[in-house]
């Protein structure tokens, strides 16, 4: 796999700007070759221009289908020769022709430990379950919602007085440090898929002789 990232957002684009600055860092050894996002309000799309960054802002009411729509994202990410599409934050199912042009080359992240509480306000789920330890977690996208192979995961304690806004900004904290470091974990390879496992295999170094 080369290093081209697509980025798809929806919003607020903070974890695009993890990305962003992990790869100024010299710490995610990647390019961004475009930023796609489905709302074109989406703040995201300003932090990419001050970035010097590709844009693209692709309306699902443009299209005449779902899956018209999907096709055209594949599409877009393909025509910019991007390896590995993240989604950050993008608010929208995925569908069939995307999934498809990208296996197990789409990575999301999602804010709780999975399987717990998939979908939407996962953290007013955690808070509403009482769970005492929440979390984010970045995952391969399949075609069921939040329930790819599991890349990486963080854990952050739930405390007494937490709010969803509360619990939500601790939880993001982790996302920022984790979602750079899962894509790179992706694109350095070896790794494989086990049933619905994310395997990283051993390193060989040591092993010959
Ligand atoms: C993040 O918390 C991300 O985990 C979540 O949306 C937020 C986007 O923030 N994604 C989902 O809930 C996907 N199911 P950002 O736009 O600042 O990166």
């Amino acid at each position: 796999m080369s290093r081209r990232l697509g980025v798809l957002i929806s919003g607020r684009g903070s974890n695009l700007q993890s990305i962003i600055d992990a790869i100024r860092l010299g710490e995610l050894l990647a390019s961004i070759a475009v930023v796609i996002s489905n709302r074109p309000e989406a703040a995201g799309l300003l932090r990419a221009q001050e970035a010097g960054l590709d844009t693209l802002c692709l309306r699902q009411k443009d299209y005449e289908s779902r899956d018209a729509y999907d096709a055209a994202l594949a599409g877009a990410l393909r025509a910019k020769g991007v390896d590995l599409v993240c989604l950050a934050g993008f608010m929208r199912l995925v569908g069939k022709p995307l999934l498809e042009a990208f296996h197990n080359r789409m990575l999301n992240i999602h804010p709780s430990l999975l399987p717990a509480f998939p979908g939407l306000d996962a953290q007013r789920q955690a808070l509403d379950h009482g769970v005492k330890v929440a979390g984010a977690t970045v995952h391969l996208v399949s075609d069921v919602l939040d329930g790819g192979p599991i890349v990486a995961q963080a854990a952050v304690p739930v405390l007494v007085d937490d709010t969803v806004e509360t619990l939500s900004a601790r939880i993001l904290v982790e996302e920022h440090r984790l979602y750079p470091r899962a894509i790179a974990t992706v694109l350095d390879g070896g790794w494989r898929i086990e049933g619905r496992r994310f395997v990283l295999e051993q390193a060989s170094a040591g092993a010959a002789g």
